[in-house]
């Protein structure tokens, strides 16, 4: 029975397997992401009307794969946009697994609002056997229409699962294949409705700094794994910034990223597991050495120049190397001092 007086919830899609269709449809053969609209989506869930008053958006139709940084900007403009009605309780936005995290934190990082933003995939298309995009929609419109959802953060809601978007990652191609880590889930969706236990503490939404107003694309920043044996990786593309992802360098890596440091660009480091949480001087360098005052020049020698000291790596907080990235993307739009890069890291 629709609800007349329910909250108002917009739903934007971008494409995946949530709006999947198969060759065979009924099977569990191949399919192409990506197909249907926003509106056979959300009109393939009756029952969404009992909780929401659904508009609908459509904003691309692609697998998550050709999702690209300026989409990430113009769909984070577009729900700031939006979330400034009044009559709009929240968005959710549906997406392909396989990229979900990283719009998702993007988003995290730039929607300036307390409203709830909800990104929800499917990891079986719509037309195949037992789906998850129909149950996984239901329960994103419903937290998104939530009061309790309010100063959440950007979520993922899949498999009855509340996630914050900061720590949400997809570990495997099937159904509860999204995770927090060790860090934990906010809540669930049970059969009343959603139910937070905790909520996240560090900067996101209204206190997040982030303007991208005047911002259509990001700086460039590259991703790279260290290994045993390793020398570094050089670039021929001119990043501004560099993560690399890694529990300890090598020697020769060390002094690769450092030199990198020299030029200019930002090196971030951060464990492939995106569980560490130790700051300061990542990449083996230690943390910078405090500024010494120079005792041995003599007042009557001619001065050589001095070595200018070599800028610090950034150490990332509890983040996985892609939403290291995208986080130093994001700081990168704001300052390119290493030392302000890293208080953005211990802030996000
Ligand atoms: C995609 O990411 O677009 C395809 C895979 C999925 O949605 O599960």
């Amino acid at each position: 029975m629709p609800n007349p007086d329910a909250p108002k919830v917009l739903v934007i899609a971008t494409g995946g397997t949530i709006a999947g269709v198969q060759n065979a449809p009924g099977t569990l053969g191949a399919y192409r992401a990506g197909t249907l609209t926003a509106d056979q989506i959300t009109a393939s869930v009756p029952e969404l009307s009992r909780y929401a008053r659904v508009e609908t958006e459509q904003f691309s139709n692609v697998a998550s794969t050709l999702v690209t940084p300026e989409m990430w900007v113009r769909l984070a403009k577009r729900i700031n946009a939006v979330l400034e009605r009044r009559d709009l309780a929240g968005v959710v936005v549906t997406h392909g697994t396989d990229r979900l995290e990283e719009t998702a934190f993007f988003l995290y990082l730039t929607v300036r609002s307390s409203k709830p933003v909800v990104v929800v995939g499917a990891q079986r298309p719509a037309t195949g056997i037992s789906p998850d995009g129909p149950i996984n929609l239901l329960s994103a419109v419903r937290t998104a229409a939530s009061p309790k959802a309010v100063q959440k953060g950007v979520m993922v809601v899949m498999d009855d699962r509340i996630l914050s978007a900061r720590e949400s990652r997809k570990l495997y191609q099937r159904t509860g294949g999204f995770s927090t880590g060790d860090m934990g889930m906010l809540g669930v969706v049970a059969s009343q409705g959603p139910e937070f236990f905790f909520a996240p503490v560090r900067r996101f939404g209204e206190r997040s700094e982030f303007d991208l107003n005047g911002v259509d694309t990001l700086p460039k920043v590259e991703l790279t794994m260290s290994y045993p044996g390793g020398t570094g990786h050089t670039f021929t593309t001119n990043p501004q910034g560099v993560v690399v992802a890694t529990t300890g360098m090598t020697t020769a890596e060390n002094a690769t990223y450092r030199a990198l440091r020299q030029t200019g660009v930002v090196v971030v480091t951060a464990f492939t597991s995106g569980e560490n949480a130790n700051g300061g001087g990542g990449g083996g360098d230690g943390p910078p050495a405090p500024a010494r005052p120079d005792t041995t020049a003599r007042r009557d020698s001619v001065a050589t120049p001095a070595t200018p000291p070599v800028p610090p790596a950034v150490a990332a907080l509890h983040l996985t190397p892609t939403k290291a990235r995208i986080l130093l993307m994001v700081a990168l739009t704001k300052t390119k001092n290493p030392r302000e890069v890293q208080r953005i890291f211990n802030e996000y």
